[in-house]
């Protein structure tokens, strides 16, 4: 039976990139040997390398303009603390916005490197919408915010004007929205998302932000290594980025960002529809910061639970079930999710709305 898959990540990959990817693993690029047993300095992989950065950049509209994309190691959760090593002066400070869960863990590993200002935090409503009214020091080296908040299923829709380095964690939502992209100067996302496997994370970061620290860093650890080894410092995952090449190439070929966010928008619509209309359910964040990604959702009546998780599971839909923090359920529809599978979970929450 087909599944409809809501898994937060990892998640589903565009099915084509699957059917590709296996077929590498197997036989890359008719070479007779894997993706997995050739060297990362041969030249079928720095092609791919070489094609991912160059395709990432393209989609999210910084060629050419003083960006640089890496495919580093250590998940969303390195460049915590990569970000503050590279950017946070000596004595300096930085700025960030505490959204959730992951916001925090940002908060936590910069906090290692000098001070850290909160400029605001929605902590105190268990994160159900971003603060809005809150400043940001102009003295500060740089200012960090989540686009988009997974476990909370919040989403910032518009980023401030600001003079200083802007810093983005958009593990959940890149590649799915059109933005000024050109507004940060730096972006980074783990792939598992809407990019690929796990083991790799995206960062896109401008140049001339770089350098200005006074700080020695671990070769491993600095950004400026990473740009002059060509994203080849020491043996990238292979896998993951070529896997990602091959979401990055569907991507395109369906009309790139500004195609894929309509799909998008029709898909949160449908669900956040029947979310607001069936009186069985009622939705956890406040509507202006609902993420079109992960949609969270609760059962007016718990007792209804153990009905709609089986009546989910024959209808095929899968990873369901909210976070432990926020309970209920999580609907992530990632890039790769169809309409069609957003239909049949709307469907089956019409149906329990029939049974009940
Ligand atoms: C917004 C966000 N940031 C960071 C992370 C952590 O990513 P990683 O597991 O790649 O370190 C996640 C993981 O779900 C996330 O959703």
């Amino acid at each position: 039976m087909k599944k409809h898959n809501y898994s937060a990540g990892p998640c589903i990959l565009p099915q084509e990139v699957f059917e590709k990817s296996a077929q590498a693993v197997l036989n890359f690029n008719d070479s007779g040997l894997s993706i997995l047993e050739i060297s990362h300095r041969s030249k079928d992989f720095v092609a791919v390398m070489e094609e991912a950065r160059t395709l990432a950049l393209e989609l999210l509209g910084l060629e050419e303009k003083g960006y640089q994309a890496l495919f580093l190691h250590g998940g969303a959760s390195l460049e915590f603390l990569m970000i503050p090593y590279n950017l946070m002066k000596i004595n300096g400070k930085a700025a960030y916005l505490d959204t959730g869960t992951w916001a925090n863990s940002a908060i936590k590993e910069a906090k290692h490197f000098g001070e850290t200002v909160v400029v605001a935090s929605s902590k105190n409503e268990n994160y159900n919408h971003i603060p809005k009214a809150y400043s940001v020091p102009q003295n500060a080296d740089y200012f960090h915010c989540t686009s988009n908040n997974t476990i909370f299923g919040t989403q910032i829709k518009e980023f401030p004007d600001i003079s200083i380095p802007m810093v983005c964690d958009m593990s959940s939502d890149i590649f799915s929205r059109s933005l000024d992209f050109s507004k940060f100067d730096l972006i980074y996302a783990g792939a598992q998302k809407n990019m690929g496997p796990a083991g790799t994370t995206l960062v896109i970061v401008k140049e001339e932000i770089l350098g200005k620290s006074g700080r020695t860093i671990p070769n491993m650890l600095d950004y400026k290594q990473h740009i002059d080894k060509e994203s080849m410092y020491n043996t990238p995952a292979v896998f993951a980025i070529y896997t990602s090449l091959l979401t990055l190439q569907w991507l395109k070929k369906l009309g790139g960002i500004a195609a894929i966010e309509k799909i998008n928008q029709a898909k949160a619509a449908l669900l956040y529809t029947e979310i607001d209309r069936n009186p069985l359910f009622r939705g956890t964040a406040v509507t202006e910061f609902r993420s079109n990604m992960n949609a969270t959702f609760l059962l007016n009546e718990e007792a209804l639970a153990p009905l709609f998780d089986s009546m989910c599971k024959e209808a095929g839909i899968s990873g369901l079930p909210g976070h432990r923090s926020v309970g209920g359920y999580r609907a992530s529809m990632y890039n790769a999710l169809p309409l069609e599978s957003v239909q049949v979970l709307v469907d089956v929450m019409r149906e329990l709305e029939v049974r009940s």
